[in-house]
């Protein structure tokens, strides 16, 4: 009996040899940011991201050039594998933010709306490769074998046994110096925080346009170049 499946999501990982000797520097600059940044504005139960607190920019701080320059080659060999012809698109890190979760904390559900790809390095773990200090969790809107809308629902316990063809969620456990890359449209959430330690990582957004001048076609479907674009002459 068997089954066969299909369209599966793919989440990229590698282990940046570099990272231990690299985790020093990164977290002192963290700490740097995130003490000169915003007043706190998230929910105490929330890991605090730079994202909301005007420490978005670290991508453009020479103190993350290690990071940055294994998520560019990263994010190409990514591309390559999912079938990208590289010759005819442009990548931009449009954002790039630490997330600091201390005890307690998560991260709800989103996706990141404005990008196309997203990275995610983590800079420390709490037992790492566990997932005591909190998973990754990516979900699956499309319910591909949910046969009846809503017949996973917690309000039904329809499903007798959870297994991998009904899932509607795969959980990552993080690894310290690890880097995974994932579609930015996939919504995701990262749960509590059980250690008594704060667990840090770095997000990316990067964004995927055409190269000038490619072929007639390409920009309806593509993002055109920015240094195309004109930017309305307001005040
Ligand atoms: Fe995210």
């Amino acid at each position: 009996m068997p089954i066969e499946t299909h369209f599966p999501l793919a989440v990229y990982f590698e282990d940046l040899p570099e990272a231990q000797a690299q985790k020093a520097g990164l977290l002192a600059a963290i700490w740097d940011l995130k003490a000169g940044g915003a007043a706190p504005r998230h929910f105490p139960e929330m890991a605090w991201t730079g994202d909301l607190h005007g420490v978005e920019q670290v991508h453009l701080d020479p103190r993350f050039d290690w990071v940055v320059a294994q998520v560019e080659a990263n994010v190409l060999r990514y591309l390559t594998e999912l079938g990208i012809d590289l010759g005819q698109v442009d990548l931009y890190i449009q954002r790039a933010w630490p997330v600091v979760s201390l005890a307690g904390q998560e991260v709800g559900v989103h996706c990141h709306n404005t990008s196309h790809i997203s990275a995610v390095y983590y800079v420390s773990v709490p037992n790492s490769g566990s997932d005591e200090s909190g998973c990754l969790i990516f979900f699956d809107n499309s319910r591909p074998n949910e046969v009846s809308p809503g017949l996973g629902s917690e309000n039904t316990n329809i499903i007798a046994s959870w297994n991998e063809l009904n899932q509607d969620q795969a959980i990552y456990e993080p690894l310290e110096g690890r880097l995974i890359v994932f579609p930015s449209k996939r919504q995701h959430a990262v749960s509590v925080n059980h250690t008594d330690l704060e667990r840090v990582s770095l997000s990316f957004d990067i964004v995927v346009t055409a190269k000038p001048g490619q072929a007639a076609g390409s920009y309806e479907f593509l993002t055109p170049p920015p240094g195309q674009w004109r930017r309305f002459a307001m005040a």
